[in-house]
């Protein structure tokens, strides 16, 4: 049907034109973990390039402070700190005007003399980790021993592990040790599952460590926007309006139609529509 068609074009375009804008914030480089000294760069990327928000942050020492307040300097959505130093590990997000925040990044910078090289953004299951225990002058011997919430799991004559095909087993805080240098900050790894259908968080049945209740409360806030789908439905009533704008659109369409049937019919065939029109929502 040519009416039908011309209906979708117009819902997928109003879709795509008014869909919530979501920011991610992104990091250079991508590691949890920084020397004291080195440079970090931050921005805010948002899917309509617009950039109507600033980049935030959470110290041990100030709350909420944003970019080139005291810290960073800023060029657009981009952030650039360049000499950190150990007060600035903190946590850091995007925040538009009206008060929405994109992920949250934990950065943890050390005035020790080793880091783990771990990644700052979540990871997809299915995917491999790739870990640096790194020191800041050049190791005698860089075996390094590696720990993932406080147990030993491995040691690497190179320094260098990698965690081959991740899952939800493999979140954790993690960290290294290199003999004669010491032993670097702990950092989360967090692994994100594979996008499949729209539904609730499955409820973990076994807690078998401590950490794990602070690990969720932290992974709440580091998602994006957990919604819960019946508030997902009513967002996507209340924000895609343009939809049924279109509607309203191809209805008026039908009005000017020649008509070739009698008024009663018509009518009835406006409402057809609109019930379609719901209906394929
Ligand atoms: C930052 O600190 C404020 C005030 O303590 C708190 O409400 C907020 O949740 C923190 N934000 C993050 C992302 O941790």
């Amino acid at each position: 049907m040519e009416e039908l068609s011309l209906l979708w074009i117009l819902s997928a375009m109003s879709l795509l034109c008014c869909s919530t804008n979501q920011v991610h914030l992104t990091m250079s480089p991508s590691f949890s973990q920084l020397f004291e000294d080195d440079s970090l760069s931050l921005s805010c990327e948002e899917d309509d390039g617009s950039s109507g928000w600033t980049l935030k942050r959470n110290t041990t020492k100030r709350q909420r402070t944003q970019c080139g307040f005291g810290w960073g300097r800023r060029a657009g959505s981009s952030c650039t700190i360049s000499l950190t130093v150990p007060w600035d590990s903190g946590v850091y997000w995007c925040e538009s005007r009206d008060g929405s925040t994109s992920n949250s990044i934990t950065i943890t910078v050390t005035g020790g003399a080793v880091i783990l090289q771990s990644p700052v953004l979540p990871v997809m299951e299915g995917h491999d980790v790739f870990l640096h225990c790194q020191t800041k002058t050049p190791p005698s011997n860089p075996s390094a021993k590696f720990f993932k919430d406080g147990v030993f799991i491995g040691t690497e004559p190179t320094g260098h592990m990698t965690i081959h095909h991740v899952t939800k087993s493999d979140e954790g805080l993690y960290k290294c040790h290199i003999s004669s240098h010491g032993e670097s900050p702990p950092s989360w790894i967090y692994v994100t599952e594979k996008p499949t259908t729209i539904s609730p968080p499955p409820l973990t049945s076994a807690a078998p460590l401590q950490s794990t209740t602070s690990l969720e409360s932290t992974l709440s806030t580091t998602s994006t926007t957990p919604l819960h789908p019946w508030f997902r439905l009513i967002l996507h009533l209340v924000v895609f309006c343009p939809y049924f704008i279109s509607t309203v659109l191809v209805v008026s369409l039908y009005r000017h139609r020649p008509t070739v049937s009698m008024a009663s019919g018509t009518q009835d065939f406006d409402k057809a529509v609109v019930v379609s029109t719901v209906h394929h929502f």
